[in-house]
């Protein structure tokens, strides 16, 4: 069974810390007082940090962390030349949900390197260890390695194709560019460049995230092939696929 983490846990936990002490004010206020005023006062302060922490509980485990949602991984696929790759990069691979995803498109003998920052900023439980051993399972060999999407450390030219799922809208504004110019430095020569994206672009961004993301793509010196929606499961606007080649 596949194990990946729990995903925006930082805020999500902190919001059912708030709701279970927001609960035990209520309590307190029970046991301490008969006025009607004071707990109906009680009540109506805390039901918005009770309805906050309901949800980020419900969103915690949404997906839950053993779950893949193929289909997303499957419409990026679809969009890239896998099948004849040698040599494949995952930016911001963290636990392996993508890597896992991508993996039934892969031929037997691709080389493949996972890479993030392996921390748990994002993603409880985010580490080289666990990416390798969900790639494992899905019946691939993934090298993981430590580093940053804006300084990639890998030859220039040396990846045929290189995928970013779900990663972009997490780096700062400020780095979009930077990632973006170090993605197309290692890809090869005709290399493929396949985005996953949020529909999310950065504060103050007027565009919306497609023309914003494929901006971005072209500017780093990607020829946009293709942008298409995938429709969520779970609801929510659609995610971007962004296909980019190479252009020298
Ligand atoms: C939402 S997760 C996506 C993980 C996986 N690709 C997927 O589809 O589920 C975003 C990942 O980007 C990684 N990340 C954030 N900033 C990064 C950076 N500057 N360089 C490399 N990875 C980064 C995080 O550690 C996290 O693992």
């Amino acid at each position: 069974m596949y194990y990946f983490g729990l995903y925006h846990w930082r805020s999500r936990l902190w919001r059912l810390v708030v709701g279970v002490g927001a609960l035990l004010a209520v309590g307190v206020v029970r046991r301490t007082t008969s006025s009607g005023p004071v707990r109906a006062l009680t009540a109506v302060l805390v039901l918005p940090l009770l309805t906050r922490a309901g949800r980020a509980g419900a969103k915690l485990l949404r997906p839950p962390p053993w779950a893949l949602e193929r289909y997303k991984y499957d419409a990026l696929a679809a969009e890239l030349p896998l099948e004849g790759a040698s040599r494949v990069l995952d930016v911001g691979c963290g636990t392996g949900r993508s890597l896992v995803g991508l993996a039934p498109h892969l031929p037997e003998n691709a080389s493949v390197v996972g890479l993030d920052v392996f921390d748990s900023r994002v993603i409880l439980g985010n580490a080289p260890l666990l990416a390798r051993r969900n790639a494992r399972e899905a019946g691939i060999d993934v090298t993981p390695i430590r580093g940053d999407a804006a300084r990639l450390p890998l030859a220039t030219g040396s990846q045929e194709v290189v995928t970013a799922c779900r990663v972009l809208h997490d780096l700062p504004a400020e780095d979009h560019g930077c990632a973006l110019s170090e993605i197309r430095r290692v890809c090869a020569s005709d290399g493929v460049f396949g985005v996953l994206e949020l529909p999310i672009t950065p504060d103050g961004v007027d565009s919306d995230s497609e023309t914003y993301w494929c901006e971005r793509v072209d500017e780093a010196g990607f020829t946009v092939e293709t942008v298409r929606r995938v429709e969520r499961r779970r609801g929510g606007e659609p995610y971007i696929v962004i296909v980019g080649r190479s252009a020298d």
